[in-house]
Formats: C-alpha cells, structure tokens, sequence
C-alpha cells in the first residue's frame, strides 16, 4: 500500500476539544478534532447528505452533523446514530511542534 502524502493541516492551538477545524488537503475536505489533548482527522463531509462534520457539535470521541444529526466517532469514524448509515473515513495525523499535519492518501 502507498504511503499517505503528508500536508500541514491547522495550528494546534486552532484545534480544542470542542471546536474542530474543517481544512481541504489536496481537495479533499478534512475535519480536525481534538480529544483530551489527542488530534484525530476524519472525512469532513457526512456520509448521510452534504454538511460538514467540523460545523457540528462535538463531545467527546463523537460529533454529531449540524444537519441531521447523525454521530459519528473520531477516533474511528464510525457511524454511531443515523440517519447515515456508512462510517466516515479516517486519516493519519502527527504533531509537529505547533504544527498539526494529516497523511491524505494518494488518490487511486
Ligand atoms: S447530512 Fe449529516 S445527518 Fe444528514
């Protein structure tokens, strides 16, 4: 399997444990959440229609989507309450220093 490229996402003092951060790496949308103190990266659109999961409310190791509400877990991205059904995907992500970047894939 390729390795992910890696892209500087956000500032980690941007980041709290209750207000993540939506950036696009490489076009591909990402939100970035915080958990005591841990970032997590996962797929920035839900899987039930188009909202952005860094616009939601976040508790925890669960966001849930501004539009529907439906939960998912950042840790693992998945789908904990509906109305979606599929999990969101997840993404590597290393701290340097201040700096907080995410491993994107390369696209297939
Ligand atoms: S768009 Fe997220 S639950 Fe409907």
């Amino acid at each position: 399997m390729s390795e992910p490229t890696w892209h500087k996402a956000c500032r980690l003092q941007d980041v709290t444990d209750t207000e993540p951060v939506g950036v696009k790496l490489d076009g591909t949308p990402i939100g970035i959440f915080r958990v005591d103190g841990r970032c997590y990266a996962v797929h920035d659109i839900c899987t039930h229609e188009y909202a952005l999961l860094s616009q939601g409310w976040q508790d925890g190791t669960w966001i849930e989507c501004p539009l529907h509400q439906a939960r998912f877990d950042v840790v693992t991205g998945k789908c904990l309450a509906g109305p979606a059904h599929d999990d969101v995907a997840v993404f590597p992500v290393r701290i340097d220093g201040d700096d907080v970047w995410v491993g994107i894939p390369p696209k297939p």
